[in-house]
C-alpha cells in the first residue's frame, strides 16, 4: 500500500521475529488513513535477545509506540517503566506507548478477541469458556473472560503445571491436562484455540481427536488466521460446530493497540466502522468461507 510521510509524521512499529508476513502494518496504515492521522506503521525484524538494543533506538529516534509478537510479549515486561492492569493481569505486553522517553505496556490481545467474539454473535458473561494453550494469548484471553462475568475459565494444556500457574487464584478458572481435555468440553459454551497448533510455518504438529466431547452447537474458535480454516476450525466444522479463526481478534486488538498508543477513545460505533474497513483490507475471511 501507499503511505505519506512527512517530517512531522508520527512513527509506530510492530516487532517480533519472524515478522515479515505481519498484517499489522497493512491493518494500521489503513485506519491511519481512515482516520486523517499523521503517523506510519512499520514492520521491524527483532530476535529474542535483541529487545535492550531496539528500546534503546526507539527511544533515540523518537518512536511513538510499538505493537510486540512473538518472542516479545512476556520478555519486555522488566523494561518496561509501567503496566496497564489488562497487562499486568495478563503477564503478557501487546503494545507499549513510549511518552517523555517513559514506555507504558498494555494488552489489547483479550479485548480484541472479545470484540471478535461479539462479531459472531457470542460473549463472554456467564458462559463456560475452555482454551487451549497457556501462553500470552490464553492468559489475555482467560483474563477478560473472568473480568467479563464468565461463568468458569478453563484452561487445557500440554504442560499442566503452567495451566495451573495461570489459574491460581482465581476462583472462576481451572486447569486441566491436554490428555484430559474431553472431561473439559461436555459442558463447554465457547471453546478457543490459543496454541500454534495448525499455524502456517509453526512446524507444529498435533489433532483435536477431544473435540467429539465438545457441547453440542458450541462455537470453536482459532486465534490462527493462517491458513484460513485450520485443522482446529476444520475439525469443529466436521462435528457440526460454528467456527471462525484469528482475523477478527487481529483486527480489533490492532484497533485497541492504535487507540492506546494515541490515547484516543473510540465509541462503539467507530470500532464497528474500523473493524468492517480492517477485515475487508486483511482479505480474509473470519469463518475461513471466501
Ligand atoms: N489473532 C491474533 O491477533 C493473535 C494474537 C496473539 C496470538 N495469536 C496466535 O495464538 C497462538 C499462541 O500465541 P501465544 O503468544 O499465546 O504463544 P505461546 O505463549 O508460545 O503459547 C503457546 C501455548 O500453546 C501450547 N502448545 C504449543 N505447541 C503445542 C502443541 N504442539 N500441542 C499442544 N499445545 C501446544 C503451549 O503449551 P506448553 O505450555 O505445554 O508449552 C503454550 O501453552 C499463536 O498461533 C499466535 O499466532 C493470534
Amino acid at each position: 500500500m501507499r503511505v505519506e510521510y512527512r517530517n512531522s509524521t508520527g512513527l509506530l512499529a510492530v516487532i517480533g521475529d519472524p515478522i515479515g508476513h505481519s498484517l499489522s502494518p497493512l491493518l494500521q496504515n489503513t485506519m491511519i488513513r481512515e482516520l486523517g492521522r499523521d503517523d506510519l506503521y512499520l514492520a521491524i525484524p527483532v530476535k529474542r535477545g535483541g529487545l535492550p538494543d531496539f528500546l534503546q533506538a526507539a527511544r533515540t529516534i523518537g518512536i511513538s509506540g510499538f505493537n510486540l509478537t512473538m518472542p516479545h510479549k512476556q520478555d519486555v515486561i522488566p523494561y518496561l517503566s509501567d503496566l496497564t492492569p489488562e497487562a499486568g493481569r495478563a503477564g503478557s505486553v501487546n503494545s507499549v506507548r513510549i511518552r517523555d522517553g517513559r514506555m507504558e505496556g498494555h494488552s489489547t490481545d483479550g479485548i480484541g478477541f472479545r470484540r471478535a467474539l461479539q462479531d459472531l454473535g457470542y460473549d463472554f458473561p456467564d458462559r463456560i469458556v475452555t482454551i487451549l494453550g497457556a501462553g500470552g494469548a490464553a492468559r489475555s484471553i482467560a483474563m477478560t473472560a473472568v473480568d467479563s462475568g464468565a461463568r468458569q475459565v478453563r484452561i487445557v494444556n500440554r504442560t499442566p503445571e503452567k495451566a495451573e500457574a495461570l489459574c491460581a487464584g482465581e476462583p472462576v478458572m481451572g486447569a486441566w491436562p491436554l490428555t484430559r481435555a474431553e472431561e473439559a468440553l461436555g459442558d463447554t459454551d465457547i471453546l478457543i484455540n490459543t496454541t500454534p497448533v495448525g499455524m502456517e510455518g509453526a512446524g507444529q504438529t498435533g489433532g483435536f481427536p477431544f473435540l467429539r466431547a465438545l457441547k453440542s452447537g458450541a462455537p470453536a474458535v482459532d486465534c490462527i488466521y493462517a491458513p484460513a480454516v485450520t485443522p482446529f476450525m476444520a475439525a469443529a466444522r466436521e462435528l457440526g460446530h460454528p467456527v471462525a479463526n484469528g482475523i477478527g481478534m487481529l483486527v480489533y486488538q490492532a484497533i485497541y493497540a492504535y487507540g492506546f498508543f494515541r490515547e484516543l477513545e473510540f465509541d462503539g460505533e467507530t470500532v464497528a466502522r474500523l473493524g468492517k474497513l480492517l477485515l475487508k483490507a486483511s482479505g480474509v475471511e473470519h469463518s475461513g468461507d471466501q
